[in-house]
């Protein structure tokens, strides 16, 4: 149904209530998402965006009630993702020869999913596009923020900023509107959509947040083409993901572990102790990597000043679990963490080793060698480990929060 945006701007997106993951099974959505597309009418028509190909008679047959197809002037093809592309193909065959606007980058990316040599029209940052009233979109390229292919639109006049990802969050919801939403769940979703996938691309987003400055542009609205539309005080969003793009961490260290028969949840839980005990200004977060989800947990360790990591040693290496965590941690490129490591054993004993290879590989300042238990910790091992807790809270308070 399509919903008033501003002026002539409408939403003729989809909301995907029951979408549970993203990615295939790689990044968790727990509360549904949306997929944005805006409709543009003025003198020109212009559509930023479709929804995701399961999507596409439903997106179609809405979009009919709202407009003759065939009255479509120009589709502004922000990414190539098919959560967003995903409905090109099914539109396209409708209205053949439309001029599709994108980047150089998307030619590959839409060429290579969707095998069709559309009328594209590559554009490149500051390019500019007059929709009729006097008003003009202005093309701002994205580059690995978070595909090659990635691109902005900015609405001179009604001063909208079509972000695409950017700015977006996994956030089902018809109110169209940010400030109109559970504000814990938005910042959640936000945050949690910035830890999993734009944090690999920090350096890019601070230098694209000082272009984005210098362009002098106004922030009427943000409207992303996930979630919910920033209107009031737009700039929030923006400011945020400066902050979340500079080394992020907030006073928090997270315990990160998987366990066999309950030893290494116990070294877990001391060292846990041990930390609060050192400073009980800290938060202190405790996850079982096996039945916690790892896109929450990612986003524990964004948050985190410090984590410390625990694997029994099994077969010579440590639980598979734990080395998928690792896997993703490693992908995200933090910087500025330090880390700890710890597991019991019953006869070879890797594990610690391992992790510390690990963490040291994923770019954190690990403590020291770790803490190791033969068997089962008794009293003399939790001791051990509460004190290797206390050691790791001050070595964590090298590290200054950010937040
Ligand atoms: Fe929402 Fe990168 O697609």
């Amino acid at each position: 149904m399509e919903r008033t945006v501003k002026n002539n701007v409408s939403w003729v997106g989809k909301v995907d209530w029951e979408l549970r993951s993203f990615h295939g099974f790689e990044l968790s959505t727990f509360r549904g998402t949306t997929y944005n597309s805006y409709l543009i009418r003025e003198g020109k028509n212009v559509l930023v965006d479709t929804v995701w190909n399961p999507y596409a008679k439903e997106f179609i047959d809405n979009l009919k009630k709202s407009i003759d197809l065939n009255k479509i002037d120009y589709i502004v093809a922000n990414h190539g993702e098919t959560d967003h592309s995903g409905s090109l193909a099914a539109l396209i065959k409708r209205i053949p020869g439309v001029p599709v606007f994108c980047t150089e980058n998307a030619l590959d990316s839409l060429k290579g999913q969707f095998h069709k040599n559309w009328n594209f029209h590559p554009v490149k940052t500051g390019d500019r596009l007059p929709v009729g009233n006097g008003k003009e979109l202005v093309f701002l390229e994205m580059t690995m923020l978070h595909w090659p292919d990635s691109m902005a639109s900015y609405l001179t006049g009604d001063n909208i900023l079509f972000s695409n990802d950017a700015f977006g969050q996994h956030l089902a919801s018809i109110e169209l509107w940010a400030d109109l939403a559970d504000q814990c769940a938005l910042y959640e979703e936000a945050i949690k959509y910035y830890a999993n996938i734009l944090q690999p691309y920090n350096a890019i987003m601070q230098n694209k947040l000082k272009e984005i400055a210098a362009m002098g542009l106004p922030m009427e609205m943000i409207a992303p083409s996930h979630g919910l539309i920033w209107r009031t005080d737009p700039m929030q969003i923006v400011n945020l993901y400066a902050a979340w793009a500079e080394a992020y961490r907030e006073n928090q260290v997270t315990l990160i572990y998987d366990t066999m028969w309950k030893g290494t949840q116990a070294l877990a839980h001391a060292i846990s102790q041990g930390v609060k005990a050192a400073d009980p200004s800290v938060r202190v977060l405790v996850c079982n990597a096996g039945n916690t989800d790892k896109n929450d947990i990612i986003t524990e360790v964004f948050r985190s000043k410090a984590v410390a990591v625990g694997s029994p040693t099994v077969n010579n290496g440590i639980l598979s679990t734990m080395a998928a965590i690792l896997t993703l941690i490693e992908e995200m490129k933090f910087k500025g963490k330090k880390a700890a490591v710890f597991g019991c054993y019953g006869w070879s004993g890797e594990s610690p080793r391992i992790l510390h290879q690990w963490m040291k590989k994923a770019g954190f300042d690990v403590m020291d060698e770790g803490i190791r238990y033969k068997w089962h910790p008794d009293d003399a091992g939790l001791t051990a480990a509460f004190e290797y807790g206390r050691k790791f809270a001050g070595f964590a308070g090298q590290t200054n929060a950010v937040r």
